[in-house]
């Protein structure tokens, strides 16, 4: 099959590989119909995540069609429409019990695209299949689907319940790429008093304003002072950083009030320096978190109801085969206009089972 390799920070290729098999009775192999490319790959591309080491295949938020399961698989069979979550659980360890599946010690955890080959490919082993992938129903379209994999439940788990946004909180968003803009989604369920939101991209900025944004600022623009205003010199409630730079964290930290929190979101590869000179007396929560994906049955539910703007955060489509120049597009998001980039593969009307590895 073909799959995105990664080579070393700077270097990826699409290319021939061999096709992945069940290598455990708990696994499925999925044959991958739409898949997406996240910030995260950036980073790992850039060199901030160095677990990912050279030969790894990327991805880790697809929708797929399941074409065989391990003896011990019994919640999905070949032929059913997967999500396949960017977090595997074991079901087993302490930490999957408590329901923090990103924390997973048992083997699962973010390992897709990260520790094991990913989604970024024709066809995918997914582990511990019973409890990491979700059967779509028919109501809910492949491409609206893909992200439920990663980005609804980071933006919800990570950026809203962590920062505990509240009826009529001022709720800032640091970075709306993706990830940030279903934030600025999320967030709305709480009725905030407004939302501002900060990137260095015009064209993210817009879509935030689209999304539900009240007011935007330019990174570069003395965003901090527009959030003083907005708020009588107070700062906002709850600050998000969904970028994964020092920066944009530091920034964010200088824009939350006293009492307030700060969720970050974004991956990141560099020290950020902590100002506990300024924050100490403020009774600041500060939050990090991988996503656990918890939350994803209920976004499942409000995307089947037609309650997610899902449709409007895809903005490319292309063939899985064009997945270095989706890729490009998407780097080069200020330029292109990109939210999410969707790939998938051709459509197939009957379902060749095969045997993976033939
Ligand atoms: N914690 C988790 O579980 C988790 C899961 C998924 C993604 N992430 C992370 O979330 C972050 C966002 O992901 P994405 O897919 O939206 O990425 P993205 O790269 O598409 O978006 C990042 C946005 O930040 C903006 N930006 C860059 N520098 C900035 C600055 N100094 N100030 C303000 N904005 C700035 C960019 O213009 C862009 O719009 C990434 O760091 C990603 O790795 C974390
Ligand atoms: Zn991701
Ligand atoms: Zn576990």
């Amino acid at each position: 099959m073909k799959a995105l390799v990664f080579h070393g920070p700077g270097q990826t290729s699409w290319q021939d590989v061999p096709d992945p098999s069940i290598k455990d009775a708990a696994d499925a192999v999925v044959r991958v119909d739409a898949v997406t490319i996240c910030g995260t790959d950036l980073h790992i591309i850039k060199g901030d995540v160095p677990e990912v080491t050279p030969g790894r295949i990327l991805g880790h938020e697809a929708v797929g069609t399941v074409v065989e399961t391990g003896g011990d698989v019994r919640s999905v069979r070949p032929g059913d429409r997967v999500l396949i979550s960017c977090i595997s659980s074991c079901g087993r360890c302490r930490f999957c019990r408590e329901g923090h599946y990103g924390q997973c010690r048992g083997g699962g955890g973010w390992v897709l695209g990260h520790t094991i080959d990913g989604t970024q490919a024709e066809y995918v082993r997914v582990p511990f299949a019973d409890l990491s992938v979700h059967p779509l129903p028919s109501a809910v379209d492949s491409y609206d689907a893909v992200l439920l994999a990663d980005i609804f439940p980071t933006s919800y788990e990570v950026g809203v319940l962590n920062g505990k946004v509240q009826p009529g909180d001022t709720v800032v968003v640091v970075g709306v790429g993706p990830i940030g803009l279903a934030a600025i989604a999320t967030a709305q369920l709480y009725s905030p008093g407004r939302i501002i939101a900060v990137d260095l991209a015009d064209s993210r900025l817009a879509a935030a304003r689209e999304l539900g944004a009240d007011a935007t600022a330019r990174a570069d623009e003395q965003p901090e002072q527009l959030v003083e205003d907005l708020t009588d010199g107070l700062g906002a409630d709850v600050v998000m950083e969904a970028v994964g730079v020092p920066e944009a964290f530091e920034m964010c930290t200088r824009m939350v009030r006293p009492g307030g929190h700060v969720a970050n979101i974004g991956v990141h590869g560099k020290p950020a320096t902590l100002h506990l000179e300024d924050l100490w007396i403020k009774d600041v929560t500060l939050t990090t978190g991988l996503v656990d994906t918890y939350s994803t049955p209920m976004l499942l539910k409000m995307m089947a109801a037609g309650r997610l703007p899902a449709a409007s955060l895809i903005t490319h489509r292309f063939e899985l085969g064009q997945m270095e120049e989706a890729y490009d597009v998407f780097s080069r998001a200020a330029e292109t206009g990109a939210l999410k980039v969707a790939l998938g593969g051709p459509r197939h009307d009957t379902l060749t089972v095969q045997t993976p590895g033939k």
